[in-house]
């Protein structure tokens, strides 16, 4: 560790000063210095996205996720667009302004079904935000999506260790999602990543590890999770790590990205009661509340004891309107891009980047 701490000094002084005051910190010193920075930044807004969870078939069989495609025991489901579509209806006419339609990497889910959900949602609410969270899928799928409107995307390197990667992720090197994420880049999206805390296999190193590729990839979005082992998947045995390694995470990550929009994720609300207000106040400043329709919420889950299950969309916006008051931040219904998108393209109008205006 030391080692790498000596090389990041020559190279990102800043970030080893950081991961320096992480390392001596605890946590309530650690979490007060991040909602410092966050306030600076974001002030006390934390913005509110509308989740559908449209899709549960998988291609892939990552050994900690619930919805893998060697997981039985899961009753898939696959919406429709047009049901797609209703469901992001019922969250505009709430107020909403950003939707996140996650779902199982599944060739079958085609980019014309992609267009189709893209369009109707424009066409009565022009200014919406989507972002898609769909796993890794071509260069050109990427391109296609987002001429079709989607404007972010969300893919968690899930961790940063070549070698761990390889083996949660059914033998998927690192590398090929490190690539998704360039590709992403370079389609023109606002790009989200991130990581689970808690793994088994994951050392200190690895997590600091994390935090700095986070940072090297200049991410504009950083989910952050605990790991919460699943019955029904290889790591089901797992040691379960207390919610304080997600807030260190996070901290972390908002003292490393202070511009990054850094969600309380749902992970952090169903391992403790009051996961994400503790997240909100290290520096998070999104929440998600779950749109997915009741009729298959119960059966998108990557983890057991997932909240939210029985509740509506609209119970959960009343109920996040209680916790974020708990931190004293404020939830906003605007589209919530992150101050270093914007940024980027103020600055895409005056000098063209290869890598952010592919020609
Ligand atoms: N515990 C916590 N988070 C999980 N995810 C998948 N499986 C689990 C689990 N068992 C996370 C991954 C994925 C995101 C959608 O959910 O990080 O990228
Ligand atoms: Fe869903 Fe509290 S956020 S019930």
């Amino acid at each position: 560790m030391e080692e790498v701490l000596e090389a990041l000094a020559r190279t990102d002084p800043e970030a080893a000063r950081i991961v320096e005051f992480y390392r001596g910190s605890d946590t309530s010193t650690l979490v007060r210095e991040a909602d410092r920075v966050c306030r600076g930044v974001h002030g006390d807004g934390v913005w509110i996205r509308g989740l559908v969870e449209f899709d549960n078939h998988c291609q892939r069989s990552c050994s900690y996720c619930g919805i893998r495609k060697d997981n039985a025991n899961v009753r898939r489901f696959r919406l429709e667009p047009a049901q797609v579509v209703e469901t992001v209806r019922e969250g505009w006419n709430a107020g909403l302004k950003s939707f996140v339609l996650q779902g199982g990497e599944d060739p079958a889910y085609s980019v014309a079904m992609f267009r189709e959900i893209l369009d109707g949602i424009f066409s009565f609410a022009p200014a919406a935000a989507v972002v898609l969270s769909v796993g890794i899928r071509s260069k050109r799928d990427y391109k296609a999506l987002r001429e079709a409107g989607a404007s972010r995307y969300l893919l968690r390197f899930e961790t940063s260790d070549p070698v761990l990667h390889r083996l949660l992720r059914g033998g998927i090197p690192l590398s090929r999602r490190l690539r998704a994420l360039a590709d992403l880049r370079e389609a023109g999206f606002e790009v989200g990543s991130g990581y689970m805390v808690g793994l088994p296999g994951e050392t200190e190193q690895i997590r600091i590890a994390n935090a700095l590729l986070c940072r090297s990839l200049g991410l504009d979005m950083v989910g952050i999770g605990p790991f919460i082992p699943h019955p029904d998947t290889p790591l089901g045995n797992s040691f379960q790590e207390p919610i304080e390694l997600a807030v260190r995470a996070t901290a972390l990550v908002r003292l490393l990205l202070p511009q990054a929009n850094i969600p309380a994720t749902t992970a952090a609300g169903s391992l403790h009661k009051a996961g994400r207000e503790k997240l909100m106040a290290a520096g998070a400043n999104v929440l998600m509340p779950n749109l997915t329709p009741g009729s298959v919420r119960k059966d998108y889950l990557l983890y057991p004891g997932k909240i939210c299950l029985d509740e509506s969309g609209l119970d959960c916006l009343r109920c996040l309107d209680v916790r974020t008051g708990l931190v004293n931040k404020v939830v906003r219904t605007g589209r919530g891009d992150s101050p270093s998108w914007t940024a980027r393209q103020e600055g895409a109008k005056t000098s063209k980047s290869p890598l952010e205006n592919p020609s």
